[in-house]
């Protein structure tokens, strides 16, 4: 007769529940796709409902909130957004069920100590337009129809959040990289309006701070760019309503598209995460045709003109006495997604991560650092 001692079969239980436990504890939660459908105006580009990956809080940090506003550039001209429409940046036709993170939206307490309990929601991205546009009338293009609606996404995402929990929330930080890193200075007065004001809200924008500077040929390229999208998409309801009143009555409403005009108009404290010779920048803003150190004297030249474009413009950050930064010289873009740009890449012998605690924390130690000038640093 088959027959197991009482002691040998509790060890058995025992020790398979310490596997099932430690697989618990090692194993990257996923986050989990929540479609929003019969979701009415709010839809992408192209008609698709819109959505979010959530992975759920734990232990001590169950009612702390991190919302990610994902990036991924922009469409400034209706052709351009009807190829978007028929990718995963316009569509919500082929989002994964599940995805994980990396960097401060790790899980992984020894990549991101602070902040790895933390509720996650990364709001996807499918509207063109920084989750700013509303054109209520869907856009005919070769036939076919797209709808400019980031702003209704982002309400309705914010609503759907709030049911699942946020509504309890005791903290919330708004966040997002490129495209997001811009809706974070865009959004950040709207998303605290929507909180209780006990609720402790700060905003880390992360490669966010595209600068208004000219091209390698003197000609302003950006600017038109960004008033493109913003007129394009109607988006003056969907942006900070101080700068755009601050604009009122003139031709220039398209500033409050761009993170250094906001800037001044953003009422709660936010943390600028941001390369200074940003490689997004350096391509699309400056349009230089070379990776420095290969370059030529002239573009090294044009490369170093524009770090002191962007410091000119990042000022108003470095002289803040309540905002937090972290400026390396990395030719970089986007480093709070990954844990190297998050907890390994430092400046002034502080990672990120560090910086970003200090400041958020309220502890000693340095809060807003700019670094020294490319390619001083050895960290990158
Ligand atoms: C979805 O994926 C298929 C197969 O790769 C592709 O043909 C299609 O264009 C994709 N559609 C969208 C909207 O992403
Ligand atoms: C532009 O946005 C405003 C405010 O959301 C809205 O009332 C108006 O209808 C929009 N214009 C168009 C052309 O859709
Ligand atoms: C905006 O107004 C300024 C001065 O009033 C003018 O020089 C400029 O051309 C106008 N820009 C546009 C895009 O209309
Ligand atoms: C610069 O050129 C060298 C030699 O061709 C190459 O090894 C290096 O990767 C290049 N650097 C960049 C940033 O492209
Ligand atoms: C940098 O920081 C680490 C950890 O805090 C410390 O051990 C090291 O001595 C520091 N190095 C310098 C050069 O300050």
């Amino acid at each position: 007769m088959f027959y197991l001692p009482m002691n040998l079969l509790k060890m058995l239980t025992s020790f398979l529940l310490f596997l099932s436990l430690f697989h618990f504890l090692t194993e990257a939660r996923e986050a989990d796709l929540v479609l929003l459908h019969d979701s009415g105006e709010a839809v992408c580009l192209d008609g698709s409902p819109p959505g979010y990956y959530y992975r759920p809080g734990v232990g001590a940090d169950a009612n702390n909130w991190i919302l990610h506003l994902e990036g991924g550039g922009w469409c400034p001209n209706e052709d351009n957004c009807l190829d978007r429409s028929k990718g995963t940046l316009g569509s919500s036709k082929n989002w994964t069920q599940t995805t994980s993170f990396s960097g401060f939206l790790s899980d992984e307490q020894e990549y991101n100590p602070d902040f790895y309990q933390w509720n996650v929601v990364f709001l996807k991205y499918c509207d063109g337009a920084s989750f700013a546009g509303y054109v209520a009338e869907p856009v005919n293009v070769k036939g076919t129809n797209i709808y400019f609606r980031g702003f209704k996404i982002l309400q309705l995402i914010l609503q759907s959040v709030m049911d699942k929990g946020m509504s309890n929330a005791k903290e919330v930080i708004l966040t997002g990289c490129s495209a997001g890193g811009l809706a974070t200075y865009i959004h950040t007065n709207y998303v605290k309006s929507l909180l209780s004001p006990t609720v402790k809200f700060h905003a880390i924008a992360d490669a966010g701070y595209f600068i208004d500077a000219p091209d390698v040929n003197g000609e302003w390229y950006i600017r038109t760019f960004y008033s493109d999208v913003f007129n394009m998409q109607n988006c003056s309801d969907g942006v900070n309503q101080d700068c755009i009143a601050a604009y009122k009555g003139t031709n220039e409403t398209w500033k409050c598209f761009m993170a250094q005009y906001t800037y001044p108009h953003i009422s709660s404290p936010i943390f600028s995460f941001n390369s200074q010779v940003d490689t997004w920048q350096l391509v699309a803003i400056l349009k230089l045709e070379c990776k420095p150190p290969n370059c030529t004297e002239e573009q090294m030249k044009q490369f170093f003109n524009f770090y002191e474009e962007f410091k000119k413009a990042s000022e108003p950050i470095v002289s803040s006495t309540v905002n937090g930064a972290f400026l390396d010289s990395c030719l970089a873009h986007c480093q709070t997604l990954d844990n190297q740009g998050w907890a390994v890449r430092s400046v002034q012998n502080q990672t990120g991560a560090t910086t970003f605690g200090n400041w958020y924390f309220e502890r000693s130690g340095l809060k807003n650092i700019a670094d020294c000038s490319y390619p001083c640093n050895k960290s990158c």
